[in-house]
């Protein structure tokens, strides 16, 4: 855990600020909860995403997989070294950090088996603290994958 971001090197503060910025774009007119996601590929790219809701709400997507796809999408090929992830409440201040759901830990789980390099993850509020994951499989142990099938 870090307190903040000044802790942490120059390139990550830079894609948590990108994470950031991405919030602001946010559409969640149903949850009043805006998440931003910013991802670092090797190539230097940073691609981001943040939370889209819709009214018929399970079609909705959260940040991270609306970043994810799109790099997958743009950049088939893609190593992702890093992601940070910044949310909050806009009823409440929230400066405890946020973790990414299950459902995106396993999506962003498959492409971490895939591009067979593990990617840290950098989850905070709206500012303050931050946690820091080595990697997917530390936040989504005894993962199922494609072995399996
Ligand atoms: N949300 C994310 O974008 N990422 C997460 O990891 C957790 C939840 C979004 C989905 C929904 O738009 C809102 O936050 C409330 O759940």
């Amino acid at each position: 855990m870090f307190e903040s971001i000044s802790e942490l090197p120059i390139s990550i503060q830079k894609l948590i600020n990108k994470a950031h910025e991405a919030r602001k774009n946010a559409y969640a007119p149903y949850s009043f909860f805006n998440v931003g996601a910013a991802l670092q590929l090797e190539t230097g790219e940073i691609i981001t995403g943040n939370n889209q809701e819709n009214a018929a709400y399970p079609s909705g997507l959260c940040a991270e997989r609306v970043a994810i796809f799109h790099a997958g999408s743009q950049f088939p090929n893609m190593v992702v070294t890093a992601m940070a992830l910044t949310a909050g409440s806009i009823k409440k201040p929230n400066e405890t950090p946020i973790p990414p759901c299950g459902a995106c830990r396993q999506v962003l789980a498959e492409y971490e088996v895939k591009q067979e390099q593990d990617i840290e993850i950098y989850f905070m509020g709206e500012n303050g603290k931050v946690v820091k994951s080595n990697s997917v499989k530390d936040l989504l142990p005894l993962i199922f994958d494609s072995s399996y099938l």
